[in-house]
């Protein structure tokens, strides 16, 4: 993993949890995009957004697997606003979140490198593989400054169909939620 800290062209930054539905950043384009090699799972604890310390929440991060495909929106950001921008993010995902660098293949047909914000294992806040209704069970009791943890995955499950992003990962987690909260 390598950092990225200053740019004086566009950048491309790479979404695909929260930075899907939450674009709270100006940029100039927008194209869903692929990256290879990683899957989207609910492995990062959130204490700061969608859970608090002693009962920290569920959200997404990257888990590296061969030959699978994540899909996700790519934001072009302009220049300008690049700094501001990146330190915005740097902040909002302050929970454990790194930037990656990482080749996005974009839905116009163009390979792109970008970067994307990764939480891995080492982080204070990573929790892990668990069981679907684990997690499931642990989401629908989870709330932080952010809002409620089940919030946040059902906004990720409108986000991906809305992109035609299949993840059974993330269906599952939600039909689990919807069973619980009936
Ligand atoms: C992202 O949205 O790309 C990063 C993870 C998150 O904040 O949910």
């Amino acid at each position: 993993m390598s950092s990225v800290t200053s740019h004086n062209e566009d950048l491309w930054i790479f979404g695909y949890g929260s930075i899907l539905w939450k674009v709270d950043f100006p940029y100039i384009e927008q194209q869903t995009a692929d990256i290879t090699g990683w899957s989207r799972r609910f492995w990062q604890g959130s204490v700061d957004h969608r859970g608090v310390t002693g009962n920290p929440g569920r959200v997404v991060t990257l888990v590296e697997s061969a030959n699978q495909v994540c899909r996700g929106i790519a934001y072009r950001l302009g220049a300008e606003a690049l700094e501001s921008t990146l330190a915005h993010l740097d902040f909002r995902e302050r929970g454990g979140y790194e930037r990656l660098q990482i080749e996005l293949s974009l839905n116009n047909g163009k390979s792109v490198p970008g970067i994307t914000y990764f939480a891995d294992e080492h982080n204070r806040n990573y929790l892990g593989d668990a069981d679907i209704d684990v997690i499931a069970k642990q989401v629908a009791t989870a709330s932080g400054p952010s809002g409620r943890n089940s919030e946040y995955v059902y906004e990720l499950e409108t986000a991906l169909e809305v992109i035609d992003a299949q993840d059974p990962h993330v269906t599952d987690i939600a039909n689990h939620l919807r069973l619980l909260e009936r």
